[in-house]
């Protein structure tokens, strides 16, 4: 029998920022999960985290939401021993490929939690609690009707300002001028956070250039980094 469905129990699957796909986990990934995996990857609990505990010690805390196949999060941890970097992705062999750097590398300031970054936000991550948060080129969801599947809009960026510490950082890049200009609106919108620049920001130097951008500035594409702090 069909149960009807109670306002308790919607008949909606939430809008979520990415696609779950089933790409390919190479053998090398795999293994990485295997050796490293217990000891870097972060389960997600429906509790909040205890940071010393997750990193073993009281650095600071840098979130970063999609990593993709973790090319620059692993060069930017290495760059900055002194910070722990909490990083969320949703895709598997992005996950393995981060494990099988960090194993190989031996890099010990990164914890990865292989979840939506949403949840992870609402349940796991303590008010005032972090230094920084990097989100490097989200899904642009070109399309009109999957602009509501973009990470950067009002109600999560207040979730994200409210687990900034005071000065605490918000630094967003796209390649896409129209999410952008989107980011720009938001991000000045939220009456807690305070632009570093006029509009867009200089690439901060510890962000290295990604192949791909490399190959777009040669084309003559633009980037946009945006970079707010918390007032
Ligand atoms: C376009 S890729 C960019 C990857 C990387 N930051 C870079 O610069 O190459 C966006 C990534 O964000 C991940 N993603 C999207 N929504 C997410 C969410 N809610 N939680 C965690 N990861 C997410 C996707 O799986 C994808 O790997």
């Amino acid at each position: 029998m069909i149960k009807p469905t109670t306002s308790k129990q919607p008949f909606m699957r939430p809008i979520r920022s990415f696609v779950r796909r089933t790409g390919r986990v190479t053998a090398g990934q795999a293994k990485a999960y295997e050796q490293w995996g217990k000891a870097y990857l972060v389960p997600f609990k429906n509790e909040l985290l205890d940071f010393a505990k997750t990193f073993g010690n009281t650095a600071p805390v840098i979130l970063e939401i999609g990593f993709g196949m973790g090319e620059a999060t692993a060069q930017i941890a290495a760059q900055m021993p002194d910070i722990n970097f909490l990083c969320c992705e949703v895709h598997e062999p992005g996950v393995g490929a981060l494990l099988k750097r960090i194993g190989e590398q031996n890099i010990q300031n990164i914890r990865i939690c292989a979840h939506d970054a949403v949840e992870v936000i609402a349940h796991m991550l303590p008010l005032d609690s972090l230094h920084g948060i990097h989100i490097f080129f989200p899904d642009p969801w070109h399309k009109k009707r999957h602009h509501k599947r973009r990470l950067i809009q009002a109600p999560l960026v207040q979730q994200l300002t409210q687990r900034l510490e005071a000065q605490g950082y918000i630094h967003c890049a796209t390649d896409w001028q129209p999410y952008a200009e989107q980011m720009l609106q938001v991000l000045s919108d939220e009456t807690l956070l305070t632009n570093s620049s006029a509009d867009y920001a200089k690439r901060p130097s510890y962000r290295p250039l990604t192949k791909f951008e490399q190959r777009g500035t040669r084309l003559g594409h633009g980037v946009w980094d945006l970079v707010f702090y918390k007032v």
